[in-house]
């Protein structure tokens, strides 16, 4: 089990790159059926402010496999949507729970809440980062591909959460990044910045406008969608201006001819990507919702250990 004890997974760059490796390891391992921790008596909590399917569920489902419980607090069903500081809640919750998946609009609530908890708290989507949806992403990678140092991934759409992440944990893991999306919708200059370091000269990333500059020699096509929780007004205004970044045949056949594709879903077809390439023979999709869970799986036995 790598040793996380008692660890925060806030952002996918608060692993080293050692530990994720380990993490990516283990990961496959479990899946594999090679090891059954266990963790009987130990409660994970879900404080959740938006929807969620496969978060939601592929947390509890790897929980009740390792043994736990789990406790699901969607902000309605506590004191948090009547407005009690997160820094009371969290103190109280620490005393309850062993560990707590948030997911949230900002980063800096969960940043505080892990300030005022000694429990490990996993960020499950705030809308700078998704680290979780990340790891399944790399497991996916690899067990396509056996490494991931030298693959190019290209991500098609706004530069969010989702991306970010991408960036993080692909530039950890030594793959390049490309990005490609209207202007305005760049990923967070810090976050370019902070990948350009992880990468240590080992790849590079690439920031453009241009779809078709960007998924040239790429392995791996991403997207997820253009409006995202919390952004829902803004969907109609921001269909014209994404519509060159659709991941459709024309675009992956412009692609490495091994690209697979993959999209974190919910996914709205026809927009940022067609039927035809979400159900034809590239697709991974589903074999990276099903990673969600080794995943976090991993994630959850190696930091209560
Ligand atoms: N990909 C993802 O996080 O999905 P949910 O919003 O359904 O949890
Ligand atoms: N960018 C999307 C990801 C959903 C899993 C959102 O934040 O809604």
């Amino acid at each position: 089990t790598p040793p996380l004890s008692g660890r925060d997974l806030l952002s996918l760059s608060d692993l080293s790159v050692d530990e994720l490796l380990e993490l990516l390891t283990f990961a496959a391992e479990l899946k594999a059926g090679k090891h059954h921790p266990q963790f009987p008596q130990k409660v994970l909590g879900l404080l959740f402010r938006k929807a969620s399917t496969r978060t939601r569920v592929s947390f509890s489902v790897a929980m009740y496999q390792l043994g736990g419980q789990v406790l699901d607090l969607h902000s309605g069903v506590t004191q948090v949507s009547r407005g009690e500081p997160t820094s009371d809640t969290a103190r109280v919750l620490d005393r309850y729970l062993d560990v707590v998946a948030i997911r949230t609009f900002d980063q800096a609530e969960i940043q505080e809440f892990a300030d005022y908890a000694s429990i490990p708290v996993i960020n499950a989507l705030t809308d700078l980062e998704h680290p979780c949806q990340i790891l399944a992403d790399l497991l996916t990678i690899q067990e396509e591909f056996g490494a991931l140092q030298g693959l190019t991934l290209t991500y098609l759409g706004d530069g969010n959460n989702v991306a970010h992440s991408l960036l993080l944990g692909c530039a950890m893991v030594g793959m390049n990044v490309h990005i490609a999306g209207p202007e305005g919708y760049a990923p967070d200059p810090a976050i370019v910045k902070q990948a350009n370091q992880l990468m240590q000269g080992n790849g590079h990333v690439l920031i453009t406008t241009d779809p078709e500059a960007a998924v040239k020699d790429a392995q791996v096509l991403y997207t997820d969608v253009w409006a995202s929780m919390g952004q829902e007004s803004e969907a109609g205004q921001r269909l014209p201006v994404f519509q060159p970044y659709q991941v459709n045949d024309a675009l992956l056949e412009k692609a490495s001819p091994e690209a697979i594709v993959l999209h974190c879903l919910p996914a709205h077809r026809g927009e940022e990507i067609t039927h035809e390439v979400m159900e034809g023979a590239a697709s991974r999709v589903w074999d990276q919702a099903e990673n969600r869970m080794h995943a976090q799986k991993a994630l959850l036995a190696s930091v209560l250990e």
